[in-house]
C-alpha cells in the first residue's frame, strides 16, 4: 500500500476546534516500535553532544534540553519530521500551503524540577507575513501531566501583539496580559505516538518531569510558504544570507 493511499484526514470537528481554540490533540501517528526507535535516536544525539547533563547548568538547561534541526543530522529523525501523515495533518489544520521552519528534540530530564513556562512561540521567530504557523508536539513515550505534557490557553492565538517571554519565568506572559492568568487552561496528556498541534501564537506551557524517565518529545514547526524574513536574529537563519523581506525558502525549508 502506498503512503498516499494510507493518509487519514482529520475530522471536520477537529479542524474546527483547532481553528477556534488554537490547538488540538490527535491520536495514533506512531506505533510503539516507531516511538522506541525515534526516542532512542533523540536521546543518542542529545547525549552525543553532551546535552544530557543530569541537570547541571543553567535553569534553561534544567527546564528543557533542546537539539534544533535534528532532522538535518539524522536520517532517522528526518523520517519523522517529514512524515507524510504529519505534514498532511498540519497542512489541513493550517489551511494554507506550508514549509518546514525547523524541528527540535525537546527533552526533560528525570525529576528536572522545572516547567517550561507559558509563552507564545511566534514572537521568537524572525518572521513576517506568517499568519498561520503550526507546531506539532509528538510524544515518544507516554506523557502524563507528571512527566511534562503541554497545557494551552484557548483562543490566545488571536493575540498578535505580545512579545517574547522568558521560558523559565512563570509570570512572564502574564505580566504582558494579566487577564490571561485567569483564562481557561487545557492540559493534554498524551500516549506514546499521539501528538498535539498548536498555532504559533497559542500560549502554552509544559509541566516539570516528576518521573524517573526522560520525557522525550519531538516538535516539528511549519510556516506558511508566504513567510518572509524579518531581519531579526535567530539560530536557524544565522549566517544564511537572507535579507529582510526575503521569502524563507530553499532546501533547508522544504515544502510539505
Ligand atoms: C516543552 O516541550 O517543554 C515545551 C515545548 C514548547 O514550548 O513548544
Ligand atoms: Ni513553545
Amino acid at each position: 500500500m502506498s503512503t498516499a493511499t494510507a493518509l487519514r484526514p482529520l475530522s471536520a470537528d477537529l479542524v474546527a476546534g483547532y481553528r477556534s481554540r488554537g490547538f488540538c490533540r490527535v491520536e495514533g501517528l506512531l506505533t510503539p516500535a516507531e516511538c522506541a526507535r525515534y526516542r532512542a535516536e533523540s536521546l543518542r544525539l542529545a547525549a552525543e553532544d553532551g546535552r544530557l547533563t543530569g541537570q547541571a547548568g543553567t535553569i534553561y538547561r534544567k527546564a528543557l534540553v533542546q537539539r534544533v534541526n535534528i532532522w538535518r543530522d539524522s536520517p532517522v529523525m528526518a523520517e519523522l519530521t517529514l512524515h507524510p501523515q504529519l505534514c498532511a495533518w498540519a497542512s489541513q489544520l493550517a489551511g494554507v500551503p506550508l514549509r518546514l521552519w525547523h524541528d527540535h528534540a525537546l527533552i526533560k530530564e528525570p525529576m528536572n524540577g522545572a516547567a517550561t513556562e507559558f509563552h507564545q512561540d511566534q514572537p521568537y521567530w524572525p518572521h513576517t507575513h506568517s499568519p498561520e504557523p503550526i507546531s506539532a508536539w509528538i510524544a515518544l513515550q507516554d506523557v502524563p501531566p507528571e512527566r511534562g505534557c503541554m497545557s494551552f490557553i484557548p483562543g490566545s492565538q488571536r493575540l498578535t501583539q505580545l512579545g517574547a517571554t522568558d521560558l523559565t519565568d512563570a509570570g512572564g506572559l502574564f505580566a504582558l496580559r494579566p487577564e490571561l492568568a485567569w483564562a481557561e487552561r487545557v492540559t493534554l496528556p498524551l500516549r506514546a505516538g499521539d501528538l498535539t498541534f498548536h498555532h504559533g501564537r497559542t500560549a502554552h506551557m509544559a509541566n516539570p518531569n516528576a518521573t524517573d524517565q526522560h520525557r522525550v518529545a519531538h516538535t516539528v514547526i511549519f510556516m506558511p510558504r508566504s513567510t518572509r524574513f524579518s531581519g531579526s536574529g535567530h539560530v536557524v537563519t544565522h549566517e544564511m544570507g537572507f535579507q529582510p523581506g526575503d521569502v524563507l525558502q530553499g532546501p533547508l525549508f522544504p515544502e510539505v
